[in-house]
């Protein structure tokens, strides 16, 4: 797998990929506390300033290690943040990776997520070298499912309770783009 590079910015049909900033931090306040979100990501459940810099910083960190390469995805005409995509799971000799995505409640509903997804899979496929990019999705997460079809991915099956999140263990529908 090629090296992640320390600065990145992917533009496509209708949405930009670009490095988290500091000044992002607020744009997480909506989504702290959500569920979908908060269970199956690093975010804190409450929102403060210190928290959300934090995870940025923490970002830059995985990114540096190899590990996580997560951008914040924004519309062409709005410098704002309006969610998170990201390639986990990354490491040196290995040809697979983990995504995973959310969006500002807001941002939702307007095929945004897709175009994210869709962009930064065709980068991790074809620039970083990956063969394999997974998705692991809640059943009852439908929206979730629909990117993931959209993007062409296929569904493999259900891991019977391979997340553990909130005191129990969830079972995840597994999909996957190869190259
Ligand atoms: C999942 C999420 C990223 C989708 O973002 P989005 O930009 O709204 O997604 P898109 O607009 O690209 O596509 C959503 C698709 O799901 C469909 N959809 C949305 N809500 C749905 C629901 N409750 N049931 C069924 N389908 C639904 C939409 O109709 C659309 O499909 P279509 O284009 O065929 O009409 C967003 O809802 C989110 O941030 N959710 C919380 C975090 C989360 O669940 N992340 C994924 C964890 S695996």
């Amino acid at each position: 797998m090629a090296a992640l590079p320390d600065e990145l910015r992917l533009e496509g049909d209708g949405v930009i990929l670009r490095d988290w900033r500091d000044e992002d931090a607020p744009a997480l306040a909506s989504v702290c506390g959500e569920w979908d979100v908060c269970a199956f990501t690093s975010l804190p459940w409450t929102y403060s300033e210190r928290e959300a810099l934090a995870w940025i910083e923490r970002q830059r960190g995985k990114r540096a290690a190899g590990a996580v390469l997560a951008l914040a995805i924004q519309a062409p005409d709005d410098e704002r943040a309006l969610g998170n995509v990201n390639l986990a799971g990354l490491s040196d000799g290995c040809r697979e990776a983990t995504i995973g995505y959310w969006l500002v409640p807001e941002a939702r509903g307007r095929g945004l997520a897709t175009a994210a997804a869709s962009l930064l899979i065709d980068w991790g496929l074809q620039t970083l070298g990956l063969e394999r990019i997974e998705f692991a999705i809640l059943p009852e997460n439908l929206a979730s499912q629909r990117v993931a079809e959209r993007v062409g991915a296929t569904l493999e099956g259900i891991r019977k309770g391979s997340h553990q999140a909130e005191g129990r263990w969830w079972d995840m529908t597994i999909w996957s783009v190869r190259r």
